[in-house]
């Protein structure tokens, strides 16, 4: 299988870009929900420029800082975090540290580029304007509220990424839930869009398949029953009809092809 994997641009990105661009313009505290594999935390990354920017911060000694880095580092000013499933006492130091880092990277990088003496003394989050919290439901109220600390402390907007139902919980904290702006569900990939990935886009989900691999339409219109716009499930739900495909010395993907690779998906499929 292709392991080259694109993120593709899809209606709810584009709107989940809307709504991070709404919080940063309020500096409001939003909430992001959405079931599990539907593209919340990669559209974060992506969204943040995510994969680039934790290279180029991931200096061993300050020296070294900017030496890895790129002109994007200038242009980053979102910071995504993932909520620890131990141990949160230390997220304000973490987060602050990342901050630092992308500070230190950027200042770093204009002096190599620009021959000028850099300024070391912005403040972290100055070049800042949103933080993402991913993982948001692994957190106990005494862990939001430092969340909470570093929004009041610093002039910028955060996003908290979870499951469905966290809106409903972070309600029970009035302090908190006070200063949340906008909420915003992370939906499904329509039927049609589905159909569109399928068809034009197999290659960018690092997929070896053909569009001529489908024996006819019922085959795409059953894995979009059975994927419902899931994204996660439309990458397992592929891994196993190539399977299937490589067991049986197959070429083409069948209903029943693709009926045997859900049998064979255990969870998450009804
Ligand atoms: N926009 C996208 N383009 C390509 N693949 C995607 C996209 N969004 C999600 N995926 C695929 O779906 C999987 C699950 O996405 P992820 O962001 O981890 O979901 P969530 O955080 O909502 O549980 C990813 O590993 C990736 O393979
Ligand atoms: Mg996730």
């Amino acid at each position: 299988m292709n392991k080259r994997k694109n993120f593709i641009e899809t209606k709810e990105y584009k709107r989940f870009a809307e709504f991070c661009g709404a919080c940063i313009k309020y500096k409001y505290i939003g909430i992001c929900y959405g079931l599990p594999g539907v593209g919340k935390t990669l559209s974060s990354k992506y969204y943040s420029n995510w994969d680039s920017i934790e290279k180029q911060i991931d200096y061993k000694t300050l020296n070294e800082a900017g030496l890895d880095a790129d002109e994007k580092i200038l242009e980053a000013k979102t910071i995504f975090y993932t909520a620890p499933a131990v141990r949160a006492t230390k997220m304000t130091d973490q987060i602050h540290t990342i901050g630092f880092r992308m500070n230190m990277a950027r200042t770093m990088y204009k002096e190599r580029t620009e021959g000028t003496e850099g300024d070391y003394s912005t403040a972290t989050y100055s070049d800042i304007d949103l933080i993402i919290i991913d993982e948001i439901d692994r957190l106990k109220l005494q862990h939001l509220e430092q969340l909470r600390d570093i929004y009041d402390r610093n002039d910028i907007a955060m996003i908290f990424i979870g499951m469905p139902g966290i809106e409903k919980r972070l309600a029970r904290y009035p302090q908190l839930f006070s200063r949340i702006g906008f909420a915003h569900e992370f939906d499904n990939l329509s039927k049609d869009e589905t159909h569109h990935i399928l068809e034009y886009k197999w290659q960018e989900l690092g997929l070896s398949i053909k569009l001529e691999d489908f024996s006819d339409y019922e085959a795409i219109t059953s894995i979009i029953k059975i994927t419902n716009g899931n994204f996660r499930l439309i990458q397992r739900l592929f891994m196993q009809i190539d399977r299937i495909l490589e067991i049986n010395k197959l070429e083409t993907i069948t209903t029943e092809v693709v009926e045997a690779a859900r049998d064979s998906l255990v969870i998450g499929i009804k």
